[in-house]
Order: structure tokens, then sequence, then C-alpha cells
């Protein structure tokens, strides 16, 4: 059966040269990076390559990098520690943050004493800047956390006003940038942020690692304790082969960027028009058909199906070969409706079938040419 992957922004598929490099690591550097021996260093020396690697992509110097499990831990490393550490005591964030944000924020809020403020978004996902500003000048040591591309809708975050914002009043600055980096580039000399979290999965490296950026001198402590692994803010052994196929994947990703996001960009603005071609009252959710405000990595469609068709599209999707996802990725395998649509959704709007496509530089139009014909057997 012919099978197409459209989701991308769940996870994504590991590029051969990242799986290459990490045998060859897993077979050749096994020793603990903590040991003094030449073994321990030879690991050693895989992990500071790869944080300088990271660090020179965003501009920022290597001590600023720590790796972490993934995208979850990094969020939840600059949230619970800006709180527990630094003395923060409002968060502000947005109801359609990933629940790897708003699930820590709320239980910072019943376990520590913390207000959580929402920032208002309209219908198309969009920030409202006047009510963030506002949001910030309630008393109390402010965190905002707003993610930079948002992995359902995939509406781009116009990061420097944020930061910019939060300098003027003095609030720290959280980023979530996940779906961001490994497809676009930054400079972090540019933008006022205090902490950033990566994934490596979602840029063609391996699960369960990541990293987060944490601005020099910031007084954060660690939210995992144990050894002095990473500079004393991350205990536990380093998943050496992890961290080297993460440094492979980005250098892959950045040094093939501009083609790749040509290409990839081609692919979402066909399958847009061949859809609308082929279902002329389609609606796209949040900015995601905005080829410059959203990411050229996914599009997020509201389908004007009954009810009835509705509940089985994604199971009939599946069954011819499709992947693709209902709500964001993280919530596959639950019942539960995506808590991003359900903030900007109409009643009406949510009772059709909203599905997210999300693609690579291993698709082709082909492949979306098979999935608007499955879909068009809908409308029919
Ligand atoms: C925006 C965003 N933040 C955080 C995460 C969690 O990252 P990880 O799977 O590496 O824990 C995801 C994963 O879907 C995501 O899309």
């Amino acid at each position: 059966m012919k099978q197409v992957y459209f989701d991308n922004a769940a996870t994504t598929q590991v590029r051969d040269e990242v799986i290459d490099r990490m045998i060859d690591v897993v077979k050749n550097n096994y020793g603990n990076a903590s040991s003094s021996h030449s073994f321990g260093r030879s690991s050693k020396v895989v992990i500071e390559q790869t944080r300088k690697t990271i660090a020179q992509s965003l501009k920022v110097s290597s001590g600023e990098i720590i790796f972490t499990s993934g995208g979850t831990e990094a969020d939840n490393l600059a949230l619970q520690c800006a709180v527990k550490h630094l003395g923060v005591s409002h968060i502000i964030t947005s109801k359609i943050e990933h629940h790897a944000v708003l699930h820590t924020a709320e239980d910072l809020e019943r376990n520590c004493a913390v207000q959580v403020s929402y920032v208002n978004v309209n219908a198309f996902g969009e920030i409202d800047y006047k009510h963030l500003e506002e949001l910030l000048q309630l008393k109390g040591k402010a965190l905002v956390s707003l993610m930079l591309v948002n992995n359902e809708i995939g509406n781009i975050l116009d990061i420097k006003r944020v930061g910019d914002l939060c300098k003027a009043h003095n609030a720290l600055f959280h980023c979530d940038a996940v779906q961001f980096i490994g497809h676009f580039k930054i400079d972090l000399q540019d933008v006022h942020v205090d902490f950033i979290a990566a994934s490596a999965h979602k840029f063609h490296g391996p699960k369960g690692v990541g990293f987060a950026f944490i601005r020099k001198n910031s007084g954060l402590k660690p939210l995992i304790l144990g050894g002095e692994q990473e500079r004393g803010l991350r205990a536990g052994t380093e998943s050496v082969h992890n961290i080297a196929g993460m440094e492979t994947a980005l250098k892959l990703a950045y040094d093939s960027l501009d083609e790749e996001q040509a290409y990839i960009l081609d692919l979402k603005s066909y399958f847009i028009n061949e859809l609308e071609a082929a279902i002329p009252n389609v609606t796209f959710n949040g900015l995601s058909n905005d080829l410059e405000k959203s990411t050229y990595t996914l599009v997020n469609v509201c389908l004007p199906f009954s009810a009835e068709q509705g509940q089985i599209v994604l199971f009939q999707l599946d069954l011819k070969g499709i992947a693709c996802s209902k709500g964001s990725a993280c919530q596959s395998g639950s019942s539960k409706g995506s808590h991003v649509l359900a903030e900007l959704l109409t009643d009406s709007e949510m009772r059709k079938p909203s599905i997210r496509f999300s693609f690579s530089i291993f698709n082709t139009k082909d492949e979306v040419d098979y999935v608007i014909e499955v879909l068009k057997a809908f409308n029919s």
C-alpha cells in the first residue's frame, strides 16, 4: 500500500547521515563524558563540539547551551526554575501554547502560588500585544512564555517585539522554539530572549534529546539534581550518541536550509492550491495558509464535511496509508480535541474535522496529489 507521511510536526524521519553518525558514536565513544581517562575525554569532545555547533548557529556562546531530553524538559526547566530560583511570581502565556508550557504553568499556579495570566489571541491565533503590555504592568516579577512557531496552526511569533516589550518591563522571556530551530535561522544577539527550548526529533534528528538556551548570568539553577554534568545545570550522564545525532541533524538542516525551505514551501503552496480547487469550501485554521506569517512546514485545514464524515476521515486516511494529525502531535492517542483550535474556532467550525498536514523534504507533489484524491472522495 502507498504510504504518505504528512505528520512532520509530530516528528520527522531521521536522516541517514544522522543514523550513521549515531552508530559510529555508539560504537566508538562509549566512555562516560565525566570520566577523566581517554575514553571519557573522547565522549566529552563530541559533546563540546555539538555545543559549539549549536551555539554558533544561534550566535551565542557555548556556555549558554544546555542539553536536555527534549523540548518538554527545556520548557519545564525555564518555567519551573524561573519561579523557584529567579523570583518570578507571574507567568504570562497564551491558551494556544504547547502543553509542555501550559501544564507546567498550571502546576506552578496550583503548587507555588504563582499567578498565571493568558494573553488574548484573536480568531487567527495572533497575539494581542496591547493586552500583553497591560499584563506586563501588573505587579510581581514576570516571565513571558510564548512559542515561536505554533505546532498546530504554524503561526510565527514576532519574537523581537515580544522581547522588546519584556525588556521594557523588566520581565524574563522564555520562547518555545521547538518547531522553529532547524527550520529557520535566528541570531539571538538581535533578540531579547532569556531562554529558548529546542528538540532534535523535529529536524530529522533523534528523539529524546534537545537543548535549552539559557542567557548568560541568568542565575538559573538545575531542575534535575545529581551530578555536576552540564556545568551543574542538568545532572545525568549525557546521551552522547543522541547529542552527536542532533549535531549532524542541525548541521545538515542549516547547510541546505534555503534549498529545502524553498522545496517545502512550494509543496505547501501546491497542497493549498490543489485542496482549494478540489474542495472549494475548505478553510484554513490560524494563519496556516498565509505563506509569510506561518511556517512553511505545515497547514491546518478545516474540512466542510458532515459530522458523520468528520468522525471517520482520519481513520479513512490512515487506512489509505496517509499519516496526518488531528490537533497536536503530542495529543495523538488522546481522544481530547485540540485545545488550540478550541480557542480559535466557533462551535460550528469545531464540529467539522480539522486536520494538520505537515511536510518535510522527503515528501513529494505526487504524495500531495494522492492525499487530495482521497479527500476529494469524501466531498463527493
Ligand atoms: C511546540 C512544541 N513544544 C514542545 C514539544 C515537546 O518536545 P519533545 O517532544 O522534544 O519533548 C513539542 C513536540 O511536539 C512541540 O511541538
